[in-house]
């Protein structure tokens, strides 16, 4: 007999009925993904539950059966996220191992090192922008998806000649929409950057997280160093997370206030500060709905009768969970700077909890910061509730940002409208 389940929508056009379902639901749900059954954690408090528990893996190598027998195969749009081979799919132990090697590398380049990139880049993307003062750009593709790049690409080391094709190849990666050859290509795309991009490292080091990335592959001394495996598909994490994700925080944030202009008079009359712009648009929107997967180690059983299955994939839903009524009530799906509490998931939660948390908080607020400061008078060119969403089930932003660039100064009772 077929169980019943809820079908994710692969174009993200479905995503607000969807997560009414999840936040709905007392326990999980059984969502299809892409052909794919997992249970889908919705509710905040189980998400986190489930996120520390040691039944919970996230290696598909060890507790996925449907991996092991060869079911889950490279034509899945998803397979690239669940099989490679770095601290994002790893358990136990071998989590804490490679995230122990990566994590100092991480450290190296502190944040308060990376502030004056994100301010020079922040502010050469401002001036070109300038340019087309009084116009309509797509924000998304002019700004909030050029910083990121450029702050991980300066991290990272990737030469000037390569970051586009960075950007496409990753986005290709994101989207939940492409056939199984699309999926596979851009798989073999991405892999070859990569390999391009160590090959030309390890003919010149530099002082950048690559290199630093490749010395702990190649320092044997006590036998725990990276894997080539490893070390490819950890940079390939670093530069998904850091290049998409981002992009989607600014640009959610760039929209809650610009659909309410109530929001960023609030900032403007310093009732509240980029800091609860960038942890509210975290949580109305969290840039990362859906983060495939996780299977049961044994049977879990859960209040409301629900057992989760010794290998049945879990799938964290940080965008629903994020945005749940269940502490906030109704109002949770409203953007409001001035909430005093703004409980989020959507960095995760636990061991995996994520590493660039930091840096995109602090891309986040620079970005928004200057933004704000150079075009005061910014407004969106469409309605909010008219941008089409990126087609992942995964990311969650639009398509495109139409906005009207205005650097001129408002009319006194103009600005008195959007501080009230
Ligand atoms: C707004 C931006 C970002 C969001 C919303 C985000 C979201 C997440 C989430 C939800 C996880 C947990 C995955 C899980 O538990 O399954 C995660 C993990 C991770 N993120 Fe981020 N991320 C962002 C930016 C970044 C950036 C900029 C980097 C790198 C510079 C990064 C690197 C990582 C890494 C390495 C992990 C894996 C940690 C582990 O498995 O132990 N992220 N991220």
């Amino acid at each position: 007999m077929q169980r019943e389940r809820l079908v994710l929508d692969p174009t993200a056009r479905r995503r607000a009925e969807e997560e009414s379902v999840l936040h709905a639901a007392p326990g999980p749900v059984l969502v299809d993904v892409l052909g794919e059954l997992a249970w889908a954690v919705g509710d905040p408090d189980l998400l986190r539950q489930l996120l520390v528990d040691p039944r919970v893996s996230k290696d598909p190598r060890q507790h996925w059966p449907r991996f092991i027998d060869g079911e889950i195969v490279g034509k899945w749009p998803l397979y690239l996220q669940v099989s490679v081979d770095n601290m994002f799919t790893a358990y136990g132990h071998a989590h804490r191992r490679l995230r122990r090697l990566v994590a100092p590398v991480f450290a190296a380049r502190r944040l308060d090192a990376l502030v004056p990139s994100i301010e020079r880049n922040t502010g050469e993307l401002l001036e070109r922008l300038a340019r087309a003062d009084g116009d309509v750009v797509d924000l998304r593709s002019a700004y909030a998806v050029q910083l990121p790049v450029r702050v991980m690409s300066d991290l990272l080391g990737i030469p000037d000649g390569m970051r586009v094709s960075f950007k496409e190849t990753i986005d290709r990666i994101w989207n939940t929409t492409g056939t199984a050859e699309q999926a596979l290509a851009a798989t073999t795309d991405v892999y070859t950057l990569l390999t391009e991009l160590i090959e030309l490292k390890r003919a010149h080091p530099a002082d950048d997280l690559t290199s630093g990335l490749i010395a702990t592959r190649d320092d044997e001394t006590d036998g725990t160093a990276l894997t080539a495996r490893e070390l490819i598909d950890t940079l390939l994490l670093i530069v998904a997370a850091g290049y998409e994700t981002t992009v989607n925080l600014i640009d959610a944030a760039v929209t809650g206030l610009l659909a309410d202009p109530r929001q960023l008079g609030h900032v403007r009359a310093g009732r509240a500060g980029w800091e609860d712009v960038i942890e509210e648009a975290l949580r109305v929107s969290a840039p990362v709905s859906h983060m495939p997967m996780r299977y049961a180690v044994e049977d879990i059983e859960l209040p409301g009768g629900v057992t989760i299955g010794q290998g049945e994939a879990i799938l964290p839903s940080f965008g629903a969970a994020s945005n749940s009524p269940k502490h906030l009530g109704a109002s949770a799906g409203v953007f409001d700077v001035t909430r005093p509490e703004k409980p989020h998931l959507a960095f995760g939660h636990g061991v995996h909890y994520c590493l660039g948390a930091p840096l995109a908080r602090a891309e986040g607020r620079i970005a928004l910061a200057g933004l704000f400061d150079r075009f005061p008078d910014l407004e969106l060119a469409e309605p909010a509730d008219r941008l089409a969403p990126l087609p992942s089930i995964l990311g969650n932003g639009h398509v495109s940002l139409p906005v009207r660039l205005r650097s001129g100064q408002l009319g006194g009772s103009d600005r008195e409208a959007t501080s009230s």
